[in-house]
């Protein structure tokens, strides 16, 4: 990567940090709002699919508030489980959800982009809602093969364009007209102008299937959840 490009990245990088420190005291009320709770049962159903017998060792990056390493230590009371994200502000709120339920959930505060763990260090891997905002996807998901154990687990959930023509039509007016203004009433509206855009320009289901192929993820496949408004990947590391 030439000079140029790595600045600009770390410039947008840091502009999404800032974004998402800005509106951390909103998130939680205005995630349950905006989807009319149904982001908290896409997590539930990440939950399911993800977890084996074997995730003995967790770590949900791009973590936020902590709603999903907080379902995971429901159904996993044993394991070791890692939250990860660039915001400290979100880590902040994660801790006080986390010290309020005892989870025991350890919080690292680092970058998607370069996760500061050994290789082969976990056995599931999940990111709700992140990947999009990462600004170097393909480097993440690089260093998502790195860190899982040979036979571990991807598990990465992320909104997506509806199929149906008419639901399409519907969504984009939700998503680029309604939510913005609703958004914008509680938090920065450039935030909730930023959530459409960063869905629009995600890669369809098929390409990001072909990156996870890329970085070395085999067996990989998705399933649409709620008429394709959010997709959940599941993809494994073989060796
Ligand atoms: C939409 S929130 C999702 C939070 C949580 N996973 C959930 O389900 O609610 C996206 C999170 O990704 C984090 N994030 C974005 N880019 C990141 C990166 N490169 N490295 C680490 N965290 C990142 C943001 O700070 C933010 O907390």
């Amino acid at each position: 990567m030439n000079d140029n490009k790595s600045i600009d990245n770390e410039n947008r990088g840091r502009a999404i940090q800032e974004m998402f420190s800005a509106i951390a005291p909103r998130y939680d009320f205005l995630n349950r709002l905006l989807s009319l709770g149904i982001d908290q049962s896409w997590r539930q159903t990440l939950v399911r699919m993800a977890l084996r017998e074997e995730s003995r060792a967790i770590l949900d990056v791009a973590c936020g508030t902590g709603d999903v390493s907080l379902a995971l230590r429901q159904k996993t009371p044993q394991a070791r489980i890692v939250g990860l994200d660039f915001s400290q502000a979100m880590l902040d709120l994660a801790k006080i959800k986390i010290d309020r339920a005892q989870a025991g959930i350890e919080l690292v505060a680092a970058s998607a982009e370069e996760l500061p763990f050994p290789k082969a260090d976990f056995d599931l891997l999940t990111i709700a809602f992140g990947i999009r905002n990462v600004v170097d996807k393909k480097k993440a998901l690089v260093e998502f093969y790195r860190v899982l154990k040979p036979h571990g687990r991807l598990v990465v959930l992320e909104f997506s364009q509806p199929q149906m023509a008419w639901l399409r039509t519907l969504y984009n007016f939700y998503f680029f007209k309604v939510l913005p203004l609703i958004g914008g009433l509680f938090a920065r509206r450039s935030a909730y102008r930023y959530l459409p855009d960063s869905v629009a320009k995600f890669p369809s289901r098929d390409e990001f299937v072909g990156w996870l192929k890329e970085a070395g993820f085999r067996q990989c496949r998705y399933h649409s959840l709620t008429f394709g408004i959010a997709t959940l990947y599941l993809a494994e590391k073989l060796d």
